[in-house]
């Protein structure tokens, strides 16, 4: 799977994003250790704290078709260049990582950056 194509799923699923209060668009694109791949947007709530990430709602939709190992995501918004993941799904996405990590797929420009999770959690939380 081209990490292109991850990267232009995420775009378009950015459009999606429910972003009343932020006016702060995200989109994601995972792809797992059977080539399958799960987008999903940020989606708010008046309740501020109740606001669901992009990355987060992507893995949430592997998990609940069964798939539990992440082998890449996409991650874009139209208002940022570098969107990095924030803390938590930093996390959430070290513990989905395939067997061989995860690479995080990142826009600069017109060109695509690919960080490993130990370069963006070091040291990641796990029991
Ligand atoms: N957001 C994401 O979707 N992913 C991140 O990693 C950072 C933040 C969303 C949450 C909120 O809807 C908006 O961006 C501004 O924080």
């Amino acid at each position: 799977m081209e990490y292109k194509l991850l990267m232009e799923k995420a775009e378009e699923v950015a459009k999606n994003a429910y972003i009343p209060y932020s006016k702060f668009p995200v989109g994601a694109c995972v792809l797992t250790e059977n080539n399958k791949i799960y987008t999903g947007c940020n989606f708010e709530n008046s309740s501020f704290g109740l606001t669901i990430c992009a990355e987060r709602n992507a893995v949430g939709s592997a998990i609940a078709d069964g798939e539990k190992k992440i082998k890449a995501i996409a991650i874009f918004s139209p208002k940022m260049n570098l969107c990095y993941p924030c803390g938590a799904c930093r996390q959430v996405l070290y513990e989905f990582q395939s067997d061989n990590g995860i690479d995080i797929i990142l826009k600069d420009n017109d060109e695509l950056k690919i960080f490993t999770i130990e370069e963006l959690l070091p040291g990641g939380f796990n029991l």
